[in-house]
């Protein structure tokens, strides 16, 4: 079976948040599970694809609205990272260093949807499934059910992930005029409340839909920043799926990026001998209970909530120490800034986005606190596990399904509902007490680390569902 992942990220190509690491481990998964997975992606400007060798396999010429464009199809030449990786390059487009946040967004990822359909309609071999993935892969879908140019796809089988139902990729009316000629009866599937919707439109034609977890999928119906009737209309076809981790990649025992390598049996040394060079560089005491945040810096992840928690925490618990990796919105970076002077010594904030650093605050930390408002899966927390790192987490979307509270016998982390300053105070003030008590931290450590969040059980999901459509 022929499957083409399609995504705006994959790590280590390019990589922003989670989107980045389902989409560089899943297909990997995939094909070891037999399936012949693909990855067709933008091209950026970074290291990957400076210091990689790729062959042209596709030239072309398109069109937005009336302005021509030329795109090249670039295949990865060594298959080094376990399935095959296709880049397109549309230069004036899709040829610059960042994946998102230009003002011509829309163009960039419109101008990819349609390069690919150009170059995938020619080919004589089809794929036997699209998969979609997020707002910036949505109009492939309908393009496939409404242009006249790529008709001859009508029988290929499209799915699309939500990873993140908060971002639609939302456009005003004007932008229709750059689509390829369309089926004007089918010009509505565009539409959500007045403007063109991306997302919307992909879950209105696709075939099937997974969200990335099963609360997710609950949840959609509920609260999605404004699709919750077109989720819960169109349930029928979706399936919540949770998203696995690379566990070659996250890996204590052989993460090239930590000081000390460790495994189950040698945690307690092992983070220690961690935690201590990452306290010393950020002038932290390692003798201390250490939380930490890894993260987007938005409201979306309860990070507005983050200032106030971590001071008042820092205040009431003269033990704890905290530590802070993440980027975002401006107002909550100074925030998290300014705590550096007010508590030197015990807190310290690195604003920015830095991977390997994130590998050896998983690997340091003792806990990893996730206040999520809204959390489709959560990556961080299945890292942190795998660490031996406890998370405190908001139970939420994939959070719920993932972590379960110390408090039951099964458990393994600290959970927590209410959205609030001292909600999170509470959670943290409950890993604190139990910092000392090292015999029952040193079982947790274990039981965390033996849990299996790989990829194998979720890569075979999706596989079913393919399997259930052609
Ligand atoms: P989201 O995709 O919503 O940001 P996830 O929990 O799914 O959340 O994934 C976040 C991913 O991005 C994880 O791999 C996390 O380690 C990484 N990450 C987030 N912020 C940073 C940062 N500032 N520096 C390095 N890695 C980060
Ligand atoms: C999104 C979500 C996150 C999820 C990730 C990968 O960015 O915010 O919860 O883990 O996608 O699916």
């Amino acid at each position: 079976m022929n499957v083409i992942h399609l995504s705006a990220e994959c790590y280590p190509v390019a990589k922003v948040g989670g989107l980045g690491d389902v989409v560089g481990a899943l297909p990997k998964y995939q094909c070891l599970a037999g399936v012949n997975a693909s990855v067709v992606m933008p091209f950026y400007d970074r290291k990957f694809t400076r210091d990689n060798r790729f062959e042209t396999v596709y030239e072309g010429s398109s069109t937005l609205g009336n302005r021509p464009f030329h795109f090249t199809v670039l295949k990865e030449i060594t298959n080094q990272l376990g399935f095959s990786l296709y880049l397109i390059r549309i230069p004036g487009l899709l040829d610059r260093p960042e994946v998102y946040c230009y003002n011509d967004e829309s163009e960039q990822f419109l101008a990819f949807q349609v390069a690919f359909l150009d170059w995938i309609v020619q080919r004589e071999e089809r794929p036997h499934i699209l998969h979609c993935h997020d707002h910036h892969m949505g109009l492939v879908p309908f393009l496939i059910t409404s242009s006249y140019r790529y008709r001859s796809l009508a029988n290929v089988p499209t799915v699309v992930t939500v990873h993140n139902g908060q971002y639609q990729g939302w456009m005003s009316w004007d932008k229709a005029d750059l689509l390829p000629e369309i089926d004007l009866s089918k010009k509505g599937l565009l539409d959500w409340d007045g403007v063109i919707n991306p997302l919307a439109a992909a879950i209105k034609c696709c075939w099937r839909f997974t969200a990335v977890s099963p609360s997710y999928m609950a949840e959609l119906s509920h609260n999605s920043n404004g699709l919750e009737y077109l989720f819960a209309a169109e349930s029928g076809k979706g399936q919540g799926i949770i998203n696995g981790i690379d566990t070659e990649v996250w890996n204590p025992q052989t993460d090239p990026m930590l000081a000390r390598k460790y495994n189950v049996r040698s945690v307690a040394a092992g983070k220690q001998a961690n935690k201590e060079p990452l306290a010393g560089a950020s002038g932290l005491d390692p003798s201390k209970p250490l939380v930490a945040f890894i993260g987007r810096l938005v409201n979306e992840k309860g990070a507005d909530l983050l200032p106030g928690a971590i001071r008042l925490s820092l205040e009431k618990n003269p033990g704890l120490n905290f530590l802070v990796l993440g980027s975002g919105e401006a107002e909550i970076e100074d925030q998290l800034r300014e705590l550096n002077e007010l508590f030197p010594g015990r807190y310290h904030a690195t604003i920015g986005y830095n991977e390997v650093l994130s590998h050896k605050i998983y690997a340091a930390a003792d806990f990893l606190v996730m206040p999520s408002r809204v959390e489709p899966c959560g990556l961080n927390q299945l890292y942190s596990l795998r660490y031996g790192t406890m998370p405190i987490v908001r139970s939420t979307g994939g959070l719920k399904d993932t972590v379960i509270d110390i408090e039951t016998p099964e458990g393994y982390g600290i959970t927590f509902t209410s959205l609030s300053v001292a909600g999170i105070c509470a959670a943290i003030d409950r890993a604190v007490a139990l910092y000392p008590d090292t015999a029952r931290t040193g079982t947790l450590r274990k039981k965390m680390m033996g849990l299996d969040f790989s990829w194998h059980q979720s890569a075979n999901q999706y596989i079913n569902l393919y399997n259930s459509l052609y």
